[in-house]
């Protein structure tokens, strides 16, 4: 009999690989605790924006005409368990206020509401971003609380999925990493793991099994090494400045190393999200507890260069428009709010911190993103906020391009440069075409490149 699937929370992580495991052919079950996420995915509809998520629920969802009907969502833990025979953990970590380390509430609640239901055999498996040691806590705790017990293995299956990319990266993965028990409960696991995953594998996806331990890791540790890249090229791109060099053809050269590799060397005003700069934070923390604090004291540094850019763009933008300490009189537009382009996605975004910032120092800040701006005023509600980049430009002194939408790139420099008080425009990700804006009477400055 095929197998029956349960994925517990429903943001990005959840809804997408709830949706993909329909695609895949199998009978989900979503649950969240929220009642709006449960109404709103029942009715096919995404509570964020990730492209191609709705059309997915929407060939699904039970009750939509037409769809396949192997998607349902409810609130009831007794449901989902009596229901699954596995059961994705896909809830967030997010970073804990004011420390460090991660928040485990949410996994830790999720695990334990579902554990109490668990009457049959059933695999739990943990999706979410945790601190390694993690997986270990929670399987002890699903024996002890599971009126099922030994019969309800746990698994660790790290999921590396992009925003803006969701869907795309849960159905055609980079790799598949689980981490089980040694044992025969281990290796069932694995092979109910290789079951569920078998269409990505089938189509080269590769399948490392490892442990516990180590599959928590490669998480981590994937994030962290991409953290340290973009902070890699940001630290040259201050040197570059330093020095008259250009960070972009820099990158374009480092990139043609293949040990090196072209992705995710973009220099500018650094990373965000809900990922990258909290899952850092939190394997430093992590690692301090295990007496291993000095093998990531480099992830300090990278934090820091990260942050270091958010102040630098503010520093760059009082220069340009010739403000002292303050920029009280200064009208700013600034070109994006989220953390990356194709997301509505503002959490911890390098975009709205610099926007802020010149806000708190008296700037009139105006804003506009293509998707973010709901999440943004609920964020910021006192920054100014345009429907559109020309509209966010008009009598601006300064314009900052701070996500790299590609409606950003298409933007005429000619009709903005009719609405702006000054044609002023600084790219704090490198993504706009220098020519194009120059030679329509801007000048154009970027982070790490020279000045014309
Ligand atoms: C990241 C990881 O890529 C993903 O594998 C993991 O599952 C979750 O965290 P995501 O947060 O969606 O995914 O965004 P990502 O595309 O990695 O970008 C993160 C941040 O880095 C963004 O703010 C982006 O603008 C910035 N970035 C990325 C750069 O500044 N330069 C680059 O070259 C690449």
């Amino acid at each position: 009999m095929a197998l029956k699937i349960t994925v517990i929370g429903t943001g990005y992580l959840g809804a997408t690989h709830a949706a993909a495991m329909a695609e895949l052919g199998f009978e989900v079950l979503g649950l969240d605790v929220v009642a709006e996420k449960i109404e709103m995915l029942s009715a096919g509809r995404v509570p964020m924006y990730e492209p191609g998520l709705e059309e997915l629920l929407h060939k699904h969802v039970a009750g939509i005409e037409g769809s396949s009907g192997r998607l349902r969502f409810t609130r009831d833990w007794a449901e989902a368990a009596d229901f699954g025979d596995v059961h994705f953990i896909c809830v967030n970590t997010p970073q804990k206020h004011g420390e460090y380390a991660c928040d485990m509430s949410y996994v830790d609640s999720a695990v334990e509401s579902l554990a109490r239901h668990l009457r049959r055999p059933a695999l739990v498996v943990g999706k979410s971003t945790v601190p390694v040691g993690s997986a270990d806590r929670l399987a002890a705790r699903i024996a002890e609380l599971a009126p099922a017990g030994g019969e309800v293995e746990l698994a660790w299956n790290p999921e590396f999925l992009r925003e803006g990319f969701a869907v795309h990266d849960t159905l055609h993965p980079d790799r598949l990493v689980v981490g089980v028990r040694a044992g025969a409960g281990g290796e069932r696991a694995e092979r109910t793991l290789r079951e569920v995953y078998a269409t990505p594998i089938a189509e080269g996806s590769p399948f490392v099994s490892t442990d516990f331990p180590t599959a928590e890791l490669v998480k981590t540790s994937a994030n962290s090494f991409l953290a340290t890249k973009i902070s890699f090229i940001n630290a040259m791109a201050e040197v570059c400045e330093a020095a008259g060099g250009d960070v972009v053809k820099l990158a374009e050269a480092l990139g043609h190393d293949e040990r090196i590799g072209k992705k995710f060397l973009r220099a500018g005003i650094g990373f965000g999200g809900g990922c990258l700069p909290k899952d850092i934070r939190a394997f430093m923390a992590r690692a301090g507890e295990l007496g291993a604090d000095q093998a990531l004291t480099f992830l300090r540094e990278v934090d820091s260069i990260n942050m270091r850019r958010r102040g630098h763009m503010v520093e760059l933008a009082r220069e340009a428009v010739g403000a002292d300490s303050s920029f009280l009189g200064k009208r700013v537009a600034v070109l994006g709010a989220t953390f990356k382009p194709d997301s509505d996605d503002v959490r911890d975004s390098p975009a709205l911190n610099v926007a802020g910032q010149i806000h708190l120092q008296g700037g009139q800040v105006t804003v506009y993103d293509p998707k973010g701006m709901a999440n943004a005023k609920r964020l910021f509600p006192t920054l100014g906020y345009a429907d559109s980049a020309l509209d966010a430009v008009r009598g601006a002194d300064v314009v900052l391009h701070l996500t790299e939408w590609s409606e950003f790139r298409e933007l005429d420099p000619t009709t903005l440069g009719e609405a702006v008080s000054r044609r002023l425009i600084l790219d704090g990700r490198n993504a706009l075409d220098p020519e194009r804006w120059r030679a329509a009477g801007w000048t154009y400055r970027a982070m790490g490149r020279p000045r014309a």
